[in-house]
C-alpha cells in the first residue's frame, strides 16, 4: 500500500479537534464537523512502520492501546487483529507470530467515529498511546499485579498478587519475587514465592504477604508512593520484571461519618470532569494532567471523579503522585459481557493506584435508576467487582428516584444534585446507606464576564443559582458541609469542556459549568472554593474595574475571602466593613468611578491581607508566563496576556495574538470563550487528488522522450484494457488527467507515481517534470507546470510484464497530493487572557516562544532544556 502522500503526524491525535466548527455539528459535542452528521471525516487510518530486531524472536510482542476513540480495527502486516469498539478502555494484541523480524513491520488502524458513546465532546482517533511490550513467553500477565495493604499500628500487612501467564513450553518451577521500594529507591520488603509454571497459554496466581514498618501512607496532603517490582525466575534466570506504584493507605465510608482516609474522616471537596483541554481536544500530552490536577489542586480540591467513563493511565498517575481522590467511572450499565469486561478490564487496571477510592458503574440511566431493571442490574455491577477488588465501595450517580430503585441499594449512595429529591428524607429512609453528592452545581458562568449577555452568549460570572431546581456553588456546598453523614460533593464540573453548552447552542461550543475554564483559567468560583476548601488565607474581589462608559452605575461588588471581617475601599474611601458568614460571600453595590477598588481582610481584628482592582490603561504589552507544572517535561504551558504602560493586566482586552517557537512545536491555542469559531490547531492540509480518464497509445519504440511530441487524436484508447501482457509493445504513452481547484497560493504539489512501467517520465500539462532526489517516483510539481482547475498528465512508460497470467500487474499511476501548510499560529485573547500549549522537541536546546501583536510590544519567553 503507497502511504507516501499521508500526513505525518505523532500521537496522541485527536482529529476531531482539528476540524472546523459547523452549525450541523452534534451540539453536545461541540459542533465539530466531525462525528455524527460528517461521514467524510469520521472515518481515520493510521499506518505506522516498525523494525522489530531479529534478536526478538522468541520474545512475546504484544501491541497495547491505551485508548482509541473509538471502533477501532488494527492489522499487522495485513493480519487482522480485531475490533475494539469502547473508546476508553484500551487493548492489547500478541502479534509475535506476525512478525517480520529483523526487518520492517506495518501497523494499519482504521478508527471509526460516526458513533457518539457519552453526551460531550469525546475526540477522534488514537488520542491516547501505543506502546510495543516485549515480554519472555512466562511472564507477569498485563495489569497481573495487585497489591493491597492492612495498616496496623506501625506496620502495614502488604499483599502482593501476581498472574503469571507462560505463553511457552516451559513446565518445570518458578520463583516469583516481589520487592518493594520506598520513593527514595530503597527496598523496605520483598518475599518470594516458588511453585510450577502455568501450562501452555495458562495463568496460575502467586500471592506474597509481608510487613512493611512504619510505612508512609499515602494521603492528598503526603502523596507517598511505593514501588514494587515484581521478577520471574526461572530456572535461576530473572526472565521477566514488571514495575507496580502503590501506595499504603485506608479507605472506608460509614453511614455517620462520611469518607474516612486513613481512619480519619475527609470531606470529599470534588470535581467531575470530561478529559479534553483547549487546543488539544482529548489528545493530552501528560503534563496537561498534571497541569489539570494541579490546578484543581490549587482550588482546594482533593477528589475528581471521572466523568463518565474511565480516564487514561496518566491522569491516575497523575492523581497518585499530585494526591487526588477519584472515582473511576466506566461507562455503561448492564450485565453482558461488554458491561462486565469493562468493569473488569477497568478494575485491573486501575487497582493499584491508591488514588483510586471508589467504582462507580453508572450514572443518570434516567429509564431505569428508579425501578427494578436499575436495581438488577446494580447488585450485579456492584457485587461483580468483589471478585476483583474487594477494597473499594461502588457507587452510582442518581438523579431522580431518590428512595427507589437503584438508590435504595446502591452500596454507596451518589446523589446528582439537591434539586432532584429530598436527601435528608432518602437519609431517614436508609440510615445504614453511606452517600455523596456525585454531581452538584450545574451553574453557568462565563470568565470574566460580570453582566448576561444573551445576544454574545455569556453568562456573568456571580455565582448565583442557575436554573429553579439547580442551586448556586455556595448553597451547594453549605447543604453538603453542614452534614457530617455525607462524604462531600463533586461539583458539576471542575474544567469547562467541549460540548453540552447548556444553556446555549450554536455558536456556543463548549460548557459554562466549570468552575475554570476549557484552558484551566480560574472563574471567580475558584476563589469561593479556596476560600472555603483551602486552608490558606485568601481574599479575592469581582468585577475588575475597566467598566468605562459606566461611571455612576451601580455594580455589585463581591468578595470571596475566609477572612473574619472585610472592608472595601473606593478610592481610599471606606465603603463599610463587613463580617464574612462562614462558607459566604459578601456583598457591595458600588456606584463605577475609576480608580482603585480595594479590599482589607481581617483576621482576629488585625489586617491580614488586602487585594486591588485597578482602572487599567489601554493594552500596551504583551506579557507570556510560563506555568510550573509538576513532573512534566513532555509540555510546556504559557499563559498569555496584555498590559498596559504601567504592566497592569488589562481585563477587556482580546487582542489577536500570533505565535511561533524554535526548538519545539505548538501542540494546540485556547482562550475559553466559550462561542470562539477560532481554530484549535494550525495544521498542514493535504488533499489527495485521483488522475481519472486514463488512456494509452501504444509506441512503437522504447524511447523515453525529453519532449512531448503530439499523439494522433484518435489513437487515444482506454487504459489497460486490453493488453497481451505476454507480448506486450516496445512503449506506451498514457494520459491522464486530474484538476486543483481553488488552487491554495502557498500549496505544495506532489505526484506520488506508482510504476505502471519499468522506466517512466512524466509530462504535466506538456512540460517534463523532474523526480526528486531522494524517491525516483515522487515529483514535487513546481508552480509553473500547473493550473488552476483541470491538468493532463502524460507518462511514457515501457510495460510491465506478468510472469504467471495470475499475477496482478499495477495499473495505477499514483495520486496527486495538495499540501497547504499550516497556517500563523494564532488565538484571540478572552477577557485578557488565552493559553499556549507547547512541546519541546526534545533536542536539548533552549525553547523559544514568541507572542506578537500589531500595535502592542511583543513577548519572547525562552525554555531551557529540563
Ligand atoms: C447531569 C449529567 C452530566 C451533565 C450535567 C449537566 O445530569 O450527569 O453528565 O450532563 O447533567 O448539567
Amino acid at each position: 500500500f503507497d502511504d507516501r502522500a499521508w500526513r505525518l503526524l505523532d500521537l496522541p491525535h485527536d482529529w476531531a479537534v482539528e476540524q472546523s466548527f459547523s452549525e450541523k455539528g452534534s451540539p453536545s459535542h461541540g459542533f465539530k464537523a466531525s462525528g455524527k452528521g460528517f461521514p467524510e471525516r469520521s472515518i481515520g487510518w493510521y499506518r505506522k512502520k516498525i523494525t522489530v530486531p531479529q534478536s526478538d524472536l522468541g520474545k512475546i510482542i504484544s501491541l497495547q492501546f491505551d485508548g482509541v476513540y473509538r471502533n477501532c480495527k488494527v492489522w499487522f502486516n495485513g493480519h487482522f487483529l480485531g475490533t475494539w469498539e469502547s473508546g476508553y478502555m484500551g487493548f492489547q494484541y500478541d502479534v509475535s507470530a506476525y512478525v517480520n523480524y529483523g526487518i520492517e513491520n506495518t501497523i494499519a488502524v482504521r478508527v471509526d467515529a460516526s458513533m457518539e458513546e457519552g453526551w460531550y465532546y469525546e475526540g477522534a482517533g488514537i488520542y491516547r498511546h501505543v506502546h510495543l511490550l516485549k515480554t519472555d513467553p512466562l511472564h507477569v500477565a498485563q495489569n497481573g499485579t495487585s497489591i493491597t495493604s492492612d495498616i496496623k499500628n506501625d506496620f502495614a500487612d502488604i499483599t502482593a498478587q501476581a498472574t503469571i501467564e507462560n505463553k511457552g513450553h516451559y513446565t518445570g518451577n518458578i520463583e516469583i519475587m516481589q520487592t518493594a521500594y520506598d520513593a527514595a529507591g530503597k527496598v523496605v520488603a520483598s518475599a518470594t514465592e516458588k511453585g510450577n509454571a502455568p501450562g501452555f497459554y495458562k495463568s496460575a496466581l502467586f500471592t506474597s504477604a509481608f510487613r512493611i514498618s512504619n510505612p508512609k501512607l499515602w494521603h492528598v496532603d503526603t502523596p507517598n508512593l511505593y514501588r514494587m517490582v515484581t521478577q520471574v525466575r526461572q530456572e535461576g534466570r530473572i526472565v521477566d520484571s514488571y514495575e507496580t506504584t502503590f501506595g499504603i493507605r485506608s479507605i472506608r465510608f460509614d453511614a455517620e461519618e462520611g469518607f474516612l482516609l486513613n481512619g480519619k474522616p475527609l470531606k470529599l471537596k470534588g470535581t467531575n470532569n470530561h478529559q479534553d483541554h483547549a487546543g488539544v481536544g482529548t489528545a493530552l500530552p501528560d503534563g496537561l494532567q498534571y497541569f489539570r490536577i494541579q490546578k484543581l489542586k490549587e482550588m482546594g480540591s482533593n477528589a475528581y471523579r471521572c466523568s463518565h467513563h474511565p480516564p487514561t493511565p496518566e491522569l491516575l498517575e497523575a492523581c497518585d503522585r499530585l494526591g487526588m481522590l477519584v472515582i473511576d467511572e466506566t461507562r455503561l450499565m448492564g450485565i453482558n459481557d461488554y458491561h462486565l469486561e469493562t468493569v473488569r478490564q477497568m478494575i485491573e487496571r486501575d487497582r493499584n493506584h491508591p488514588s483510586v477510592f471508589c467504582w462507580s458503574v453508572g450514572n443518570e440511566e434516567w429509564k431505569i435508576e428508579g425501578n427494578i431493571t436499575g436495581e438488577r442490574i446494580t447488585h450485579i455491577m456492584q457485587d461483580f467487582p468483589k471478585s476483583i477488588d474487594p477494597t473499594r465501595p461502588v457507587t452510582v450517580g442518581i438523579s431522580s428516584g431518590f428512595r427507589s430503585g437503584i438508590s435504595s441499594m446502591v452500596e454507596v449512595m451518589g446523589y446528582n444534585y439537591m434539586g432532584n429529591g429530598d436527601i435528608d428524607a432518602h437519609r431517614k429512609q436508609f440510615p445504614q446507606q453511606p452517600g455523596m453528592g456525585t454531581e452538584e452545581g450545574s451553574t453557568f458562568a462565563t470568565r470574566g464576564i460580570y453582566f448576561d449577555d444573551e445576544a454574545k452568549h455569556y453568562k456573568s460570572a456571580y455565582d448565583r443559582k442557575p436554573r429553579p431546581s439547580f442551586y448556586s456553588i455556595e448553597e451547594g456546598w453549605k447543604f453538603y458541609a453542614e452534614r457530617p453523614y455525607l462524604a462531600g460533593m463533586f461539583i458539576w464540573t471542575g474544567f469547562d469542556y467541549r460540548g453540552e453548552p447548556t444553556p446555549y447552542g450554536w455558536p456556543s461550543v463548549t460548557s459554562y459549568f466549570g468552575m475554570m475554564d476549557v484552558c484551566g483559567f480560574p472563574k471567580d468560583n475558584v476563589y469561593y472554593l479556596k476560600s472555603w476548601w483551602g486552608d490558606k488565607p485568601v481574599l479575592h474581589i469581582l468585577p475588575h474595574w475597566n467598566w468605562q462608559g459606566m461611571e455612576g452605575k451601580e455594580i455589585d461588588v463581591w468578595v470571596h475571602s475566609n477572612c473574619d471581617e472585610v472592608e472595601l475601599f473606593l478610592n481610599k474611601k471606606s465603603l463599610g466593613k463587613k463580617k464574612m458568614e462562614k462558607l459566604g460571600h459578601l456583598e457591595w453595590k458600588v456606584k463605577y468611578q475609576p480608580g482603585t477598588l480595594e479590599a482589607v481582610g481581617y483576621k482576629d481584628g488585625r489586617k491580614q491581607l488586602s487585594e486591588v482592582r485597578k482602572t487599567t490603561g489601554v493594552p500596551a504589552n504583551i506579557r507570556l508566563t510560563q506555568n510550573k507544572i509538576p513532573h512534566a517535561n513532555d509540555v510546556a504551558v504559557f499563559t498569555v496576556e496584555v498590559t498596559d504602560k504601567n504592566s497592569l493586566h488589562v481585563p477587556t482586552a482580546n487582542n489577536e495574538v500570533s505565535f511561533s517557537v524554535k526548538g519545539g512545536k505548538i501542540l494546540g491555542v485556547g482562550n475559553g470563550d466559550p462561542t470562539s469559531l477560532e481554530k484549535d490547531r494550525f495544521v498542514e492540509d493535504i488533499s489527495l487528488i485521483k488522475i481519472t480518464g486514463l488512456q494509452e497509445q501504444a509506441l512503437a519504440t522504447a524511447e523515453l522522450l525529453q519532449q512531448l511530441p503530439s499523439y494522433p487524436e484518435n489513437n487515444w484508447k482506454p487504459a489497460f484494457e486490453i493488453r497481451d501482457y505476454k507480448n506486450p509493445k516496445p512503449a506506451y504513452v498514457y494520459r491522464g488527467s486530474f484538476e486543483i481547484k481553488d488552487f491554495p497560493e502557498n500549496a505544495v504539489v506532489t505526484f506520488f507515481y506508482q510504476k505502471i512501467g519499468p522506466d517512466a517520465v512524466v509530462f504535466i500539462n506538456g512540460k517534463k517534470a523532474t523526480p526528486t532526489k531522494e524517491d525516483a517516483q515522487k515529483y514535487v510539481l513546481s508552480a509553473d507546470l500547473l493550473k488552476n482547475g483541470n491538468n493532463t498528465l502524460h507518462i511514457i512508460a515501457t510495460p510491465l510484464r506478468k510472469v504467471n497470467d495470475w499475477d496482478a500487474a499495477n495499473t495505477d499511476p499514483g495520486m496527486i497530493q495538495v499540501l497547504t501548510p499550516a497556517g500563523q499560529w494564532r488565538r484571540k485573547l478572552f477577557n485578557g487572557y488565552a493559553q499556549v500549549i507547547v512541546q519541546p522537541d526534545g533536542s536539548g536546546n533552549d525553547m523559544q516562544l514568541t507572542a506578537t501583536t500589531v500595535g502592542l510590544k511583543s513577548a519572547t519567553s525562552v525554555i531551557p532544556p529540563k
